[in-house]
């Protein structure tokens, strides 16, 4: 297996605040990683630096094997021109879709093709289809996204930053925002991409997709990772008690319809 995302003794400091403490990651090609951890643990500041919203303090992320920035003096560099690249190689999808209100469903999927990528519209349009049928919704290409349902808006966010062609997906949080009966088809529309071989990695607390989808569940404690493993191991038999209070106080691992 081709190892597709490495993160290498990554810190990540807010002032004093050590958030990070030396994390170690290697994610390959048509895999998807579950990473939970209590709130403040890291969770989103680990998916930020892997694409680089926020800049790691120390250590390296490789893409595709390839280092991000130049060392200079034994310090990383980063130039923003080469950052705006490697995000486009990178998607991700956040708890709240931000989608543009003023534009359709299928502008909203070609707007980034066409600004970031310098697609021309027919070519993003024919894109944009492909991947609003791909989470179900070409049906919806034509509606504003105040008359789509949270599930909808979430599939569409999905389908937005898969048109950009990325490498990898990174998922926050992506149905915590959502009316319960809602998050089964989102979670339904990941396990579509995990099964194609989307390489993904997912901060999430449904345990029902880290269980049944995750090919690994990195649980990640205080700014580090505390334990790993595979999923049905894991999750069934932790072994630390951090771990298995963290698990107590979740529901069951079973996949919403
Ligand atoms: N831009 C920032 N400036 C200062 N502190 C920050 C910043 N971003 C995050 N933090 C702090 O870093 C810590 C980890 O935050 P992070 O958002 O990564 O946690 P999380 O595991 O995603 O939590 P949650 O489950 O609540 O989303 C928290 O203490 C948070 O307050
Ligand atoms: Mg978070």
């Amino acid at each position: 297996m081709s190892e597709l995302v490495r993160v290498e003794k990554l810190h990540k400091s807010f002032g004093r605040l050590e958030v990070l403490k030396g994390i170690d990651l290697t994610v390959n090609a048509g895999e998807t990683v579950v990473l939970l951890g209590s709130s403040g643990s890291g969770k989103s500041t680990l998916l930020r630096c892997i694409n680089f919203m926020e800049t790691p303090t120390k250590g390296r992320v490789y893409l595709n094997g390839e280092a991000v920035g130049t060392e200079v003096g034994g310090k990383m560099r980063y130039k923003e021109t080469d950052l705006c690249k490697l995000r486009t190689r990178i998607g991700m999808v956040f708890q709240h879709f931000n989608l543009f209100p003023h534009m359709t469903v299928l502008q909203n999927v070609m707007e980034g093709q066409i600004t970031v990528l310098g697609r021309g519209s027919d070519e993003a349009k024919e894109k944009s289809m492909v991947q609003l049928e791909r989470v179900g919704l070409a049906e919806k290409a034509e509606e504003f996204p105040s008359r789509l349902s949270g599930g909808q808006k979430q599939r569409v966010a999905i389908a937005r930053a898969l048109a950009m062609d990325p490498e990898v997906m990174l998922f926050d949080e992506v149905t915590s925002a959502l009316d319960p009966e809602l998050v089964g088809e989102v979670l339904k529309t990941m396990r579509q991409l995990a099964d194609e071989g989307m390489t993904m990695i997912c901060v999430t607390h449904e345990l029902g997709f880290a269980y049944h989808v995750a090919h690994r569940v990195l649980f990640l404690n205080e700014g580090a990772i505390h334990e790993e493993g595979e999923p049905q191991k894991l999750l069934k038999n932790p072994q630390t008690q951090r771990m298995r209070e963290f698990l107590d106080g979740h529901a069951l691992f079973k996949l919403p319809e």
